[in-house]
């Protein structure tokens, strides 16, 4: 049996919570025991009243922060990581690459630091993957975000007072949030294109009901391993910004949602193709964090120009904390009864699926990339 912690979040605007009280009954049945720091849940809709009737531990910081295994949604602050105990093992959306210092800080406090972000993506690891099920939520919220913000409606109405054509919508990247948005701006009646660097991607967008817009040139491989995409030329994206140029300018809404994985966002919408956008109309820029898919992102906040809005929102999942916390906890449960042995928590190096998430282990950083950029 290990003592599981699940503590406050520390990041400003984050209403999510590691582990929901469904989560909490599952780690039970799993023969561990569950410290939750108080009001942990509270904004992700979760009272301490439903953990302790679920049988959870209510405690204070330092007894979420000083279990034996610790969850988290986001990074630690400072202040937390001198609650953490010798030894544990954190397991979060701990960012590695934007926490190098945290990283360092982790390895000498003899933590073992396990990032979600770095969960292999195979299919047997599919049930564990928080960026996937945090991609999912985003990518239909990202769509409302744009509804929201537009001055007209998004499906076709035909009134006595006359006939409104649907809003059109453009989104670029059809992975697990772009899918998701491409369902969600259908349902709410828009006229969707899209497009991707992946052909693979043709099929899923038109099964949604969207139109896939093709870039008349060859490149040699776009598709990389686990469904991820490779980055592709400059001619290739000079060409796509082309072709893209004549789409967006007509379209209402525009949802981004291009990566790379490990590279920073490839810039899809330019100062010149905002600019060719009618007065009104809005750009949600989903990668704002990766560095941005429109030229004018800046993260976090909204910029106005000439009339478009480009939004930079940079944590949407926190903006729907109550389901967003339920699949990131079915997530995380997953991937402890992977790692549970005879109640034991293991952190197996040479495992396919927790092996490239150890980031720290021993006092030192072990994984490569981070190792790299650490030098
Ligand atoms: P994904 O890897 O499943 O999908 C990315 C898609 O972009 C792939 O289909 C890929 O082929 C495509 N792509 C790459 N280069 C392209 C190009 N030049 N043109 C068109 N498509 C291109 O990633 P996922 O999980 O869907 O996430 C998408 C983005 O949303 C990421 O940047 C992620 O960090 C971000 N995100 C942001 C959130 C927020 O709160 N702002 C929340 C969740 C995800």
């Amino acid at each position: 049996m290990a003592t599981i912690g699940v503590p406050n979040e520390q990041g400003e605007n984050e209403f999510r919570v590691s582990i929901n009280p469904d989560g909490v009954k599952r780690l039970l049945a799993q023969g561990h025991k569950v410290v939750v720091e108080k009001g942990a849940g509270e904004a992700a809709g979760a009272l301490d009243r439903s953990y302790e009737e679920i049988g959870a531990t209510m405690g204070g910081a330092s007894d979420a922060w000083g279990s034996e295994v610790v969850l988290t949604v986001g990074p630690v602050g400072k202040a937390k990581l001198k609650l953490l105990t010798k030894g544990a093992i954190l397991i979060g959306s701990i960012d590695p690459f934007l926490n190098l210092k945290m990283m360092d800080a982790l390895a000498k406090a003899g933590i073992t630091a396990m990032a979600m972000e770095f969960l292999p993506r195979i299919s047997r690891a599919q049930s564990m993957d928080t960026l996937s099920s945090q991609s999912n939520i985003a990518g239909y919220k990202a769509v409302l975000m744009a509804a929201d913000k537009l001055p007209r409606i998004f499906p076709m109405m035909t009134t006595a007072a006359g006939t409104l054509s649907p809003a059109r919508m453009v989104i670029l990247g059809a992975g697990v949030a772009g899918l998701q948005a491409i369902a969600t701006a259908r349902r709410l009646g828009a006229r969707v294109e899209v497009s991707d660097i992946r052909p693979e991607t043709k099929e899923e967008v038109e099964s949604l009901g969207g139109r896939f817009i093709e870039v008349d040139m060859e490149e040699e491989e776009t598709s990389g391993d686990g469904g991820y995409a490779r980055a592709v030329s400059d001619e290739f994206l000079a060409r796509q910004r082309e072709i893209l140029s004549e789409r967006i300018a007509a379209a209402d809404a525009v949802v981004t949602t291009a990566l790379v994985p490990g590279r920073k966002a490839p810039v899809l919408v330019s100062k010149e193709m905002v600019e060719g956008m009618k007065p009104g109309s809005v750009v949600v820029d989903m990668a704002a964090r990766n560095g941005g898919n429109c030229e004018l992102t800046s993260p976090g906040e909204t910029v106005v120009h000439q009339g478009v809005s480009i939004l930079g929102p940079t944590n949407i999942p926190a903006l729907v904390p109550v389901h967003a916390s339920q699949v990131y906890a079915r997530n995380l449960v997953t991937l402890l009864a992977h790692m549970t042995t005879e109640g034991v928590v293991g952190v197996e190096t040479d495992d396919e699926i927790v092996g490239p998430m150890v980031v720290t282990k021993g006092g030192e950083i072990v994984e490569s990339r981070i190792k790299e950029a650490m030098a």
